[in-house]
């Protein structure tokens, strides 16, 4: 148990999924080989190179994850350790060095420490959403990987990614635009990706559906995942969800998938033909930013695959979401032990 922290006027309760200034973000600097130690920072902006590859090239990599405070007013990020682990993979495959864990669990430490006042009060629904981003930023024109790097964790407080929380939203399978490609960095967090993905995203949400679902970019045959989460199903008792060299491995999902092995679910994890998901009881968005969002119908060609009335979710997506965010604000023993409590002396 901790004692009652000063917090933020904040309309808590209201919160969008946006920017919202904090007291102090982290930096750290990459040169001749080396990590730098962290630099707080109350800056919003950061000077770079005019010919940093981060901006030219793309050679950048972020990251996305949430704490929370607890109903004993503990504060607890959840699952940091993978978002650590996530940012490795995608540093690997774009060339940038390796950011060591313990300094990205110390910056994330630090960020959320030093904004204790901006961190949700527990029962609002709202989290304290931190992003860390890597990007090159040594000069250099030609094609190839910086040799100097920035990483840079910030905190903001953020409510629901779409409109009134667990409410279904429609999606749309965008087929005339791809955010990944076979062999490419679909299955990475880097920004080039979300570049990729906004065209579709703006024509969804032209067309009244707030969430773009990608088909796998090879074939157009598989579902591969939302523009900003994973896809997930329920039919009878089991949960399914794609298998796709292109989309991203979300931390949200896999603790789904955990969860509905507690829960007694069966769990499956292969190739999902579009065609199949007509036959589906209930589909749902999956992430840190969307938690588990239930979509009501799907929209492919002159298809339309219907999941749910459209102010109802369906009782199984209902339980998943109620057990993941009760176990997060610690209503729910965290079995798993996915916790990780950051003491704010
Ligand atoms: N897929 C994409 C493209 C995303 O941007 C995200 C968000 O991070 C996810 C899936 C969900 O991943 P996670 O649950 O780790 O946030
Ligand atoms: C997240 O869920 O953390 C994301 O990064 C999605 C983002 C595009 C808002």
């Amino acid at each position: 148990m901790q004692t009652e922290r000063t917090k933020s006027d904040l309309d808590w309760k209201n919160l969008p999924f946006g920017y919202t200034k904090t007291d102090y973000n982290i930096r750290y600097y990459y040169q001749d080989g080396k990590w730098s130690a962290g630099e707080l920072s109350s800056e919003e902006t950061i000077p770079i190179h005019i010919a940093a590859p981060g901006l030219h090239y793309g050679q950048q990599a972020f990251e996305g994850l949430k704490v929370f405070e607890t109903v004993d007013k503990r504060i607890v990020a959840f699952r940091p350790e993978e978002n650590a682990r996530r940012m490795k993979v995608s540093c690997e495959r774009i060339c940038i060095p390796e950011l060591p864990m313990g300094l990205f669990m110390e910056a994330v430490e630090k960020v959320v420490a030093t904004n204790t006042k901006y961190i949700p009060p527990y029962g609002t629904g709202a989290s304290l959403y931190v992003r860390p981003v890597i990007y090159g930023a040594g000069a250099r024109v030609g094609l190839g990987p910086a040799s100097e790097y920035v990483f840079i964790v910030f905190a903001t407080p953020v409510g629901p990614y779409y409109k009134g929380g667990f409410k279904p939203v429609k999606a749309l399978v965008v087929e005339q635009f791809d955010r990944a490609a076979p062999n490419g960095v679909g299955d990475c967090k880097v920004g080039g990706n979300y570049a990729a993905g906004l065209r579709g995203d703006e024509y969804a949400k032209k067309l009244g559906f707030p969430v773009p679902l990608y088909l796998d970019p090879k074939e157009k045959k598989y579902v591969d995942e939302f523009g900003t989460s994973n896809f997930i199903a329920i039919k009878g008792n089991t949960y399914l969800t794609p298998e796709s060299s292109s989309i991203l491995p979300s931390i949200t999902n896999k603790s789904l998938m955990d969860i509905a092995v507690l829960l007694g679910m069966d769990v499956e994890k292969r190739p999902i033909a579009i065609d199949e998901v007509e036959h589906f009881d209930e589909v749902g968005a999956v992430g840190t930013a969307a938690v588990v969002s239930p979509v009501c119908s799907i929209h492919y060609r002159d298809k339309i695959f219907t999941f749910c009335d459209p102010d109802k979710a369906g009782p199984v997506l209902t339980r998943l979401y109620e057990y993941l965010t009760k176990l997060q604000t610690g209503e729910i023993k965290d079995t798993f032990g996915w916790l990780h409590e950051i003491v704010v002396k």
